[in-house]
């Protein structure tokens, strides 16, 4: 959906690079910009008299005391299966929202087989001892060992935990001594081996799920997906840290070949929970993070074919045309995709009645080639009353909501839009139930996919990075500012359950989405948003590591 992006939304600005008036520098973020300058400094210790752990448990308990005012802290060392631990850090007198929905099921914890308290440090191992984290009491930090080979520091120096009454930025350092090269913290569009960004030749890499068009090559700017993992690769061990948290985040990297790489996060809210990964192979490491977070199903047979998709065809004549052309030129064809133009005034799940008065017969001539249609449906709904999506929606409390409660509106290809809720179940349910051929009349099985776009969530709003508004409300007084990197992921939730249940369980959904998070591979697959037909969005240059 690129022309009318322009047209409709940066028609003064046109231009081959992204608009840093605005898509913010870190500099322009507070959290960012205060965090990136903090000097290190050991701000919390162990209290040596709090710490908790015993075999025949999978979890270690302290207390870190604040040295400068902040709330003293709890750390939670958990043992996980397949060479992960777990640690997790929070304030002992404030809460924080804790993401749900990500992981693949709760992950299967493994007992400590020893532990060993001294004066100024406790070491707990699992696996016969084969791993091993050590937590230093003064000053704090922590060390995770695998097989005798120190792979993954956290470093206490680099922890900070504020709270106030808008936001709860944190921060923390990690080092790969081992690690030369890091890896990971996708999207972003460069080389895959990542930048050092320290000492500030360039902006922090960021994770802030954007609309993007005409994204920059080479550039720590956030694109449409966040996957805050990053991996410190190296001849003798590959370990990782994921950070499960779905909040703004930029995470300053640096590449060593002496004393480790070393990654340093900033956080805009959230729960400090962090899944250490010892890998110690590449392949071990990604497998211990699709442990936690899933695999993708097998991709349809047809869904490996030719799949023809433009903006836009304006009618059903057009689609069939385009298609019996291909047979004609003898051309493998094996999916049709429709834009936004199918619909009636960009109400999903509806048809325009003028241009694609047919749909059934669309799908029929499809099918009669044994061609597979997919069709758009993005999660912003029309403001207007009489549109059934809208007034059930609105009726059931299912959309997102202003800091003061009201409905949000926001511009986007309707004009007025609301946004599903989908942090909350039942407008995912909801949501999920319009994909059945009842609820979406004129669909049948030739209607084999779905594409699901906007997600991150889009709005036409550049005040606002173009989404929603951070102090939005979802479900159970959530602040969007909480989760706004999993609305995506979300959406395409929904749309998997609704799929899946329009055929009985019986067929695997094929989603494609523009916005991703951690987890998205178990709904669907994703594409590179709005670039341009040039060889270095193929291949951006690689680096010399
Ligand atoms: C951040 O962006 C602002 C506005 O575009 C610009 O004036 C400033 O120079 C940028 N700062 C850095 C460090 O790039
Ligand atoms: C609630 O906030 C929205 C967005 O700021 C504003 O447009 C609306 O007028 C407010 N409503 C009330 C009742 O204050």
């Amino acid at each position: 959906m690129l022309i009318k992006f322009l047209l409709t939304v940066t028609s003064a600005t046109v231009a081959f690079s992204a608009d840093h008036g605005t898509y913010k520098n870190c500099s322009r973020v507070e959290f960012c910009n205060n965090l990136r300058s903090r000097t290190p400094s050991d701000d919390y210790l162990v209290d040596s008299g709090s710490v908790s752990a015993s075999i025949d448990s999978n979890t270690l308990t302290a207390t870190l005391k604040s040295n400068n005012g902040g709330s003293d802290l709890t750390l939670t060392l958990s043992g996980l299966q397949k060479n992960t631990f777990r640690v997790k850090i929070t304030e002992v007198d404030f809460m924080r929202y804790e993401l749900q929905d990500v992981l693949d099921g709760e992950p299967e914890g493994l007992n400590f087989d020893d532990v060993q308290i001294g004066d100024n440090s406790v070491t707990v191992t699992t696996a016969s001892g084969s791993n091993s984290a050590t937590v230093t009491f003064s000053p704090f930090n922590i060390e995770f060992v695998k097989d005798g080979v120190t792979e993954v520091l956290f470093n206490g120096d680099r922890l900070t935990v504020v709270n106030n009454d808008v936001t709860a930025p944190f921060s923390f350092g990690v080092t790969f001594p081992e690690g030369l090269q890091l890896f990971g913290i996708h999207e972003h569009c460069d080389s895959v081996a990542l930048q050092n960004t320290e000492p500030g030749s360039t902006d922090p890499y960021r994770l802030k799920n954007s609309d993007v068009a005409f994204y920059e090559l080479n550039s720590p700017m956030a694109l449409y997906g966040a996957v805050p993992v990053i991996y410190g690769q190296g001849p003798t061990a590959t370990a990782g840290v994921f950070l499960h948290n779905a909040a703004e985040q930029w995470i300053e990297t640096t590449n060593n070949q002496d004393d480790g790489s070393q990654a340093y996060f900033m956080v805009e809210i959230g729960t400090l929970d962090v899944f250490v990964l010892l890998g110690p192979s590449p392949t071990e490491v990604v497998r211990q993070y699709t442990q936690l977070t899933g695999t993708a199903h097998l991709p349809q047979l047809w869904a490996l074919g030719y799949h023809q998709s433009r903006y836009s065809y304006e009618s059903q004549d057009d689609a069939k045309e385009v298609a019996s052309n291909f047979d004609s030129y003898n051309f493998q064809l094996d999916v049709l995709w429709l834009d936004i133009d199918y619909t009636e005034k960009y109400k999903y799940f509806t048809w325009n009645p003028s241009t694609y008065s047919d749909p059934v017969d669309l799908q029929e001539t499809l099918a009669s080639t044994n061609k597979k249609l997919v069709t758009i449906i993005d999660p912003h709904i029309k403001v207007e009353v009489g549109y059934s999506v809208y007034d059930e929606a609105l009726a059931n409390d299912l959309f997102v909501k202003n800091a003061n409660g009201s409905v949000y509106q926001g511009l986007c290809w309707p004009g007025y839009s609301s946004y599903m809720d989908f942090l909350n179940p039942a407008a995912r349910e909801y949501y999920g139930s319009m994909y059945s051929y009842d609820n979406f009349p004129g669909s049948t099985p030739t209607l084999a996919g779905i594409w699901n776009d906007m997600n991150e969530p889009s709005v036409f709003d550049t005040s606002l990075e173009n989404t929603l508004p951070a102090d939005g409300l979802h479900f159970g007084n959530i602040r969007h500012r909480e989760i706004h990197n999993i609305y995506g992921f979300l959406h395409t939730m929904s749309t998997h359950q609704g799929l899946l249940a329009r055929d009985n369980g019986e067929r695997r959904p094929f989603i494609l989405t523009r916005s991703t998070f951690a987890g998205s591979q178990r709904y669907a697959a994703f594409w590179t948003g709005d670039n341009t037909a040039d060889w270095p969005y193929f291949m951006p240059p690689s680096r010399n590591v």
